[in-house]
């Protein structure tokens, strides 16, 4: 685990920029949004001394939600940088047309957020439940498939300028068994349920500012000429897992990896580095279909 540090200096990489992001209207995407274009001063964080710190990331923002009313009234705060459009992440053409309208009115896309979710908290397991019933699988459909959607179309408009950052939000929950609590929570409207007790216990919280930051924090760790990036990051910053827990960010990917042999065997961690060799290298593929065309 490495405490990557947010260096304000690396705003002024992300200018003019133009993010695309999803679930923008309230919480951490809306946080997210605003900071992107800039209008927030960086003295309003809490645990941070940014106390002159003014720089703005100045970037184009394009984002979606369902939340009209809600994203609406961010925009009319934020003015002609940003661009609301109505998308449900679970509608694949709406998605598309979310992308199409960054395209055509800022000419590119070159930092793409899948942040959209929901939490349904009904336990479909619930032993009391009316097994005729089929239940709502909206968290799949948005926070999964949605979010693959978004990475996809995201991934295309990237290659078209030859890269760019894809950044997904996702849940401890999504990582780990957490027994239907996700720890470390941000405080939106969420994790209503479960503030109260999470607060008696004295558990490291968040603000939804905090997790927005670590996204501008990947968005920005890559994109310096000088090769300056955020204290901490180890570079190239791709493939990272940033775990956000009392307003902190921590890099837990590499550690993961670098302790493979240890939780896997030495002897399992070689044929699976030599497998995943075998996987990356030219030519090979899933696709049946792929290896019949190339057999004459
Ligand atoms: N708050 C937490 O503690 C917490 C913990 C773990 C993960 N997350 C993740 O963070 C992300 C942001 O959540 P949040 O905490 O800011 O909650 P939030 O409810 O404030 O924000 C989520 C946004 O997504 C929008 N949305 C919902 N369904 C959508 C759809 N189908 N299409 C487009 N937009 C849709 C909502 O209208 C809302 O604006 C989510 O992906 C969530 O899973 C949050």
């Amino acid at each position: 685990m490495v405490h990557v540090q947010f260096n304000p200096e690396l705003l002024s990489t992300l200018k003019e920029k133009v993010v695309v992001l999803t679930g923008g209207a309230t919480g951490i995407g809306r946080s997210a949004v605003t900071q992107f274009v800039g209008k927030h001063r960086l003295t309003r964080y809490r645990r941070y001394d940014y106390a002159d710190y003014a720089t703005e990331a100045g970037c184009k923002v394009v984002f979606g939600d369902v939340n009209e009313a809600a994203a609406r009234e961010l925009k009319s705060t934020l003015g002609d940088s940003v661009r609301f459009q109505h998308c449900d992440t679970s509608s694949y053409q709406s998605q598309l047309d979310l992308f199409t309208l960054a395209e055509t009115t800022y000419g590119q896309v070159d930092v793409v957020v899948a942040n959209a979710g929901v939490a349904n908290h009904k336990d479909v397991f619930d032993p009391n439940s009316d097994i005729s019933v089929e239940p709502s699988m909206m968290e799949v459909d948005i926070n999964l498939k949605g979010a693959i959607f978004t990475a996809r179309i995201g991934m295309h408009y990237l290659r078209k300028i030859g890269g760019g950052d894809l950044i997904l939000v996702s849940s401890i929950a999504g990582f780990k068994e957490c027994g239907g609590l996700a720890p470390y929570t941000a405080k939106t409207k969420l994790v209503k349920g479960i503030e109260a007790g999470w607060r008696e216990l004295g558990l490291p919280e968040n603000e939804a500012e905090d997790v927005a930051r670590s996204i501008v924090l990947c968005a920005s760790a890559n994109r310096s000429e000088e090769g300056k990036t955020h204290p901490g990051a180890k570079m190239p910053f791709a493939g990272k897992i940033l775990w956000i827990a009392g307003g902190q960010a921590y890099e837990i990917e590499d550690a993961i990896q670098d302790l493979e042999p240890q939780w896997l065997g030495e002897e399992n961690s070689k044929v699976l580095a030599k497998g995943q060799a075998f996987l990356a290298s030219q030519g090979t593929s899933w696709d049946a279909e792929k290896l019949e065309q190339k057999t004459p």
